[in-house]
């Protein structure tokens, strides 16, 4: 049998019965003869109260409380009784306290008193006993549980695509390079590395996306999701980067873009209703300690129907306002800036957008083009404080317009040619999308930095843990 953890027992009757708590001391105060234990195990935000009387054995407890310092691991043996302070419905009266793992107060990092974001990034392995992380991380696992119940019930079918790849999903060359040759005796030598003799044979790399091996599923069973992680070496040092973060990407047989954008927008509104209905009080220390009001931000969102604007309508706010508001000026043809994606989010939808009908230069090779021949039928949600949480698009599913559009691209059909056999047998429309995980839960969480969602963020120079 599983030992209760402080989550069931704070919503058991205070009817002195006999509990057992077992947990890190977060805080201790001691009024006369009472002692108050403030105990968390991170199954909540909230921990329990302890509280010994010592005027029994005075002598004896006088040396265990000087062990009873925050941090340190400890079970309480004792009674639920209805607590007479405010906040709390019960405590544990103890009778038995036994401290299992010191952490004295001269050595261990993690005080009482706020320390900074930046502070605990230092400290990763210790920082899920703070408020913030623990908080990060129940919402992180309860939204990684909704995006399976989310596609499940939708039947679309889990798919495990490989994380060691030859092929650039993207096109765009982020790609970090895995290789068992060896490099310094390469070095050494002078020679040229021979990839025929690396450990697959050619030249390979962690995915960037598992987008194209999603969709030779999903022309099989129509409805399909990845969720794994990612890997990107882009060298963009922001608060919305990693170098490995955790994508989802559904695709689904016989979607068009508006189909594609629907789903998008349901998922979106589904995880946030399961955040808001399931991790309540961690939303609720979100919205006083981290990003205020956020929690209305989140149920309005739910309610909203989400603006629809094509690029091109977009980049036509975007000269209207001026640009002398934007460091970079916004033009037909460009790649939003995230100023921009502000803008439009913040200032004239006032909530989450869905642009479409991207230029097709700036979007990859994939993306079905528009009878303008200039547009791609893409699709990028964006969202105040973050810009793009959702990338995605309309696939090509024509033979001859996909292998010329790779050729002017400089790409060589015949690397991809398993790609090109969906077009060549049995093709059809499609459509899927990529979330990032991590953008997600700071959208939800209203965290500023994406290295502080993540348990142990890779980032340029950063691959400590
Ligand atoms: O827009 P992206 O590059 O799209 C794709 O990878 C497509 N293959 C998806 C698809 O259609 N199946 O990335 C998708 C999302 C972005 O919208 C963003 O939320 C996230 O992945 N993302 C990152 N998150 C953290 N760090 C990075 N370096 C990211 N790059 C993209
Ligand atoms: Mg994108």
């Amino acid at each position: 049998m599983l030992y209760p953890l402080i989550i069931e027992i704070l919503s058991m009757p205070p009817d002195s019965r006999n509990v057992e708590i077992r947990g890190w001391v977060r805080t201790r105060r001691e009024m006369k003869n009472l002692v108050f234990v403030e105990v968390n195990d991170g199954s909540s935000i909230d921990g329990i109260q302890c509280t010994f009387d010592r005027s029994a054995d005075g002598e004896k407890t006088g040396a265990l409380l000087a062990a009873l310092t925050t941090g340190a691991s400890v079970e309480i043996k004792g009674k639920l009784i209805p607590s007479p302070a405010s906040g709390q419905a019960v405590e544990v009266a103890a009778a038995e306290i036994a401290i299992i793992g010191e952490a004295p107060a001269e050595t261990y990092p993690l005080q009482k008193k706020r320390h900074s974001l930046e502070f605990l990034r230092e400290i990763a392995h210790l920082r899920a006993r703070t408020n913030t992380f623990g908080a990060v991380a129940r919402v992180r696992s309860r939204l990684a549980f909704a995006v399976h119940e989310f596609f499940q019930r939708r039947f679309f079918q889990y798919v495990h695509t490989p994380i060691i790849t030859a092929s650039d999903a993207e096109g765009a060359g982020a790609l970090f390079q895995v290789t068992t040759l060896d490099l310094e005796g390469l070095a050494k030598s002078g020679k040229a590395p021979d990839y025929s003799g690396d450990f697959f044979g050619k030249k390979s790399f962690l995915t960037v996306s598992g987008q194209l091996e999603a969709e030779t599923y999903a022309t099989a069973l129509s409805r399909v999701y990845t969720f794994g992680p990612t890997f990107r070496a882009e060298n963009s040092n922001t608060a919305r980067h990693l170098a490995e973060f955790w994508m989802i990407e559904p695709e689904a047989a016989f979607f068009h873009l508006e189909d594609n954008m629907d789903l998008a927008e349901d998922f979106i509104k589904y995880l946030l209703e399961t955040v808001l209905k399931d991790c309540a009080a961690d939303l609720a220390f979100f919205d006083t300690r981290i990003e205020q009001g956020i929690i209305k931000t989140l149920q309005s969102v739910c309610e909203s129907k989400f603006v629809r604007m094509t690029y091109t309508d977009a980049v036509k706010e975007l000269e209207k306002a001026g640009s002398s508001l934007f460091e970079y000026k916004p033009f037909w043809g460009c790649d939003l800036q995230s100023e921009h994606e502000k803008f439009l989010t913040e200032k004239v939808a006032g909530g989450p957008v869905i642009l479409t009908d991207y230029p097709g230069e700036i979007k990859a090779f994939y993306m079905k083009m528009n009878d303008d021949g200039k547009t791609v039928r893409a699709m990028d949600v964006l969202v105040p404080r973050l810009g793009e949480i959702i990338g995605g698009s309309e696939r090509e599913e024509n033979l001859d317009r996909l292998s010329a559009r790779m050729r002017s691209l400089g790409m060589r059909p015949e690397d991809y040619s398993w790609y090109l056999d969906l077009r060549r047998y049995g093709t059809a429309p499609h459509s899927g999308f990529g979330m990032g995980f991590e953008r997600l839960i700071q959208y939800v969480t209203g965290m500023a930095n994406i290295r502080d969602v993540i348990p142990y963020p890779r980032a340029v120079g950063q691959a400590e843990f």
